[in-house]
């Protein structure tokens, strides 16, 4: 068992370094542990290795990005052979044509699609097309839940007790200090799985709405499992006032070979994805219906409705890289991914009762989240979590580090598809006896 922290290590020396040219040392504050990261060397199927030569059952997949496993040697050939040709150019190339039919391919709802750099340029992109073939400014999404770091969308992200307001019609929060109120004035915040609730506000949002964005399987509201009566009543209440249904699939869309929507059977008019369709290089993508896709041509040499661009957009790495990963994706594969999350939640759920915690843990598929309370989950004030149960879940990831398992300080675990039996072993020993000292 390694400790952590460890002062003496070449992780902390290298924090105390980045801090020096990084503000707060690290550029994406979610992997940030403190008092200081774990710095990464390798990484090889489900596990990987620290530049201090500790080991890691990879319980986050950065982010779920990655679901076949880290190095994956036919995403790795597939990279070097684009490598010896070139990186990138202003011009087109036919990697970037293969991923777009692959998914095209997959999901009924996505005619045409367009390729960005990350998650929450797809999603700007799905609202801004929204708005421009509606002429309409606002949009709704779910109280809490992430879409990205796009202005809109952050809206009641970090909602608290002190700002949300009425569970019936939440308030829309800003997020980011600095944030104009005009910015969360377009925004309507629905509360997830009511559907009446759901349905009351975007009636009165009314032809002013140009989208509703939902994700069905949103990670900070608590991984819940989405009501099919609250999806039919955002469907059905947006259709009636005329607005569209962005789906985001960003995380969702590992899932199943079509996505949540594939196995909700469910039609958004747009949907984001990003993650595992690079392959793990950086990626995102806005696709949907062909007419609304429209907005993104340049007819007869006029500008397009909604411009858009990104100087490495559908760069050949990154598109070689996904079509190497998506192609290998079978419903078989969905299928072990299933069958690997369920074993952990089930063992999980067992770890809890023989322990007799009041703990719980939430999700499907390959996603899971640990909770350390039993209230029942159906939205983000359910799963919002105290300052003692943050510190509760801060010392299980640092309990689980000694235990040889990387998993984030909210508890949201992902796993990939070269995780075996003995490993899902490893990770619910690894909770079981981090809970009980
Ligand atoms: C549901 C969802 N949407 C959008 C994003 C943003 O994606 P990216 O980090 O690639 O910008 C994320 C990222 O975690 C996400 O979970």
């Amino acid at each position: 068992m390694a400790p952590y922290p460890n002062p003496d290590s070449r992780s902390a020396a290298l924090y105390a370094r980045a801090r020096r040219s990084i503000p707060d040392g690290a550029s994406r504050s979610l992997a940030l542990i403190r008092p200081h990261p774990i710095y990464v060397h390798s990484g090889q199927g489900a596990w990987v290795t620290d530049v201090d030569g500790g080991r890691y059952l990879d319980a986050n997949n950065n982010f779920t990005s990655i679901i076949l496993g880290h190095a994956d040697p036919l995403v790795n050939e597939a990279v070097a052979r684009q490598l010896s040709n070139g990186t990138a150019f202003a011009m087109g190339t036919e990697p970037e044509i293969e991923l777009a039919e692959l998914i095209c391919a997959r999901v009924p709802s996505i005619e045409r699609v367009r390729f960005c750099n990350s998650g929450t340029e797809a999603v700007m992109g799905a609202i801004k097309a929204a708005r421009a073939f509606t002429g309409r400014p606002m949009i709704a999404k779910v109280e809490g839940a992430y879409h990205g770091t796009y202005d809109h969308v952050e809206t009641s992200l970090g909602a608290s007790p002190e700002d949300w307001g009425d569970g019936e019609a939440p308030a829309s929060v800003t997020y980011a200090t600095g944030t104009p109120s005009s910015v969360v004035d377009e925004v309507a915040v629905l509360p997830f799985n009511n559907p009446s609730a759901a349905r009351s506000i975007i009636d009165r949002c009314g032809d002013r709405l140009a989208a509703v964005l939902i994700d069905t399987l949103p990670s900070r509201v608590g991984l819940p499992i989405v009501d099919h009566e609250f999806l039919q009543s955002v469907f059905s209440a947006a259709r009636a006032v005329g607005a569209l249904v962005i789906m985001d699939e960003v995380i969702s869309f590992r899932l199943g070979i079509g996505g949540n929507q594939g196995r909700l059977g469910l039609e958004p008019d747009l949907t984001a994805l990003a993650k595992i369709i690079g392959g793990g290089f950086p990626v995102g993508a806005t696709g949907g219906r062909a007419d609304v896709m429209e907005v993104f041509a340049s007819i007869d040499g006029q500008r397009a409705a909604v411009p858009s661009g990104g100087t490495f957009s559908a760069n050949p790495i990154t598109m070689v890289a996904g079509t190497a990963c998506m192609a290998q994706l079978s419903d078989a594969s969905f299928a072990r991914l299933d069958e690997i999350g369920d074993s952990i939640r089930d063992g999980l759920r067992t770890v809890f009762a023989q322990q007799d915690r009041p703990w719980q843990v939430t999700g499907r598929g390959s996603l899971f989240r640990i909770h350390p309370h039993d209230r029942p989950i159906r939205s983000y004030r359910d799963a919002h979590l105290s300052d003692a149960e943050e510190a509760i879940m801060d010392r299980l990831q640092k309990r689980l580090l000694e235990r040889e398992v990387y998993l984030p300080g909210y508890g949201l675990g992902c796993m990939n598809l070269a995780t075996t039996d003995r490993d899902v072993g490893h990770l619910v020993e690894a909770v079981a006896a981090a809970i009980a000292t």
